[in-house]
């Protein structure tokens, strides 16, 4: 099941080299982590290679499959559907229904409140691969092998810095899905 769904990714991918490799990092560090805390590689590995599957395309393609409540719901932050649109597409073109799987897909862009462990080391590996060279990567990653929940909220905070920085005000379920994270934190020795 990998070697297929990663041929289809390299297919759909193939006019985005740098988009494929920061795929294929994901994929070796969300493995790598899978291994560390005993999780399902395989399930990890699937999430992490279909994530990014609907990113170039357009929002109507993207929206096409969505139900009515999910676009309203991101109509004022579109770059949510490309999660949504490829949990889609897996369940459609793989029949693969393991919830884990899709909501990992799914909420790879923010999070989401009571993420599985299995969502935890996509999110977090989306932040801190190889090819991502923002300063705190590396910070992320090693944080991760240590305890997820600590790294989860890490690698939120550089992406709401990173959003600050380029003055786009994160949205409100953003912040509260980090703000969970700092609670859940709250009184780990870092
Ligand atoms: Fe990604």
């Amino acid at each position: 099941m990998i070697e297929t769904i990663k041929k289809a990714v390299q297919e759909k991918l193939k006019d985005h080299p740098n988009r494929l490799v920061h795929v294929m990092g994901v994929y070796e560090t969300s493995t790598k982590l899978a291994k560390i805390y005993g999780l399902d590689v395989e399930k990890v590995g699937i999430a992490a290679l279909y994530h990014d599957y609907a990113k170039y395309d357009t929002i109507e393609e993207q929206i096409k499959y969505l139900d009515l409540a999910t676009i309203k719901a991101y109509a004022e932050t579109p770059v949510i559907y490309h999660g949504f649109a490829a949990a889609e597409s897996l369940e459609h073109h793989f029949k693969i229904h393991d919830e884990e799987i899709l909501n990992a897909i799914k909420y790879h862009v923010w999070g989401r409140i009571g993420m599985s462990d299995v969502e935890k080391v996509v999110f977090i590996s989306d932040s801190c691969e190889p090819s991502r060279k923002f300063y705190e990567a590396k910070v992320i990653c090693k944080l991760a092998e240590k305890n997820l929940d600590l790294a989860v909220e890490a690698a939120m905070k550089a992406s709401i810095d990173y959003l600050i920085e380029k003055e786009i005000v994160p949205s409100q379920e953003q912040m509260e899905i980090y703000t969970y994270y700092v609670e859940v934190n709250r009184g780990k020795t870092r």
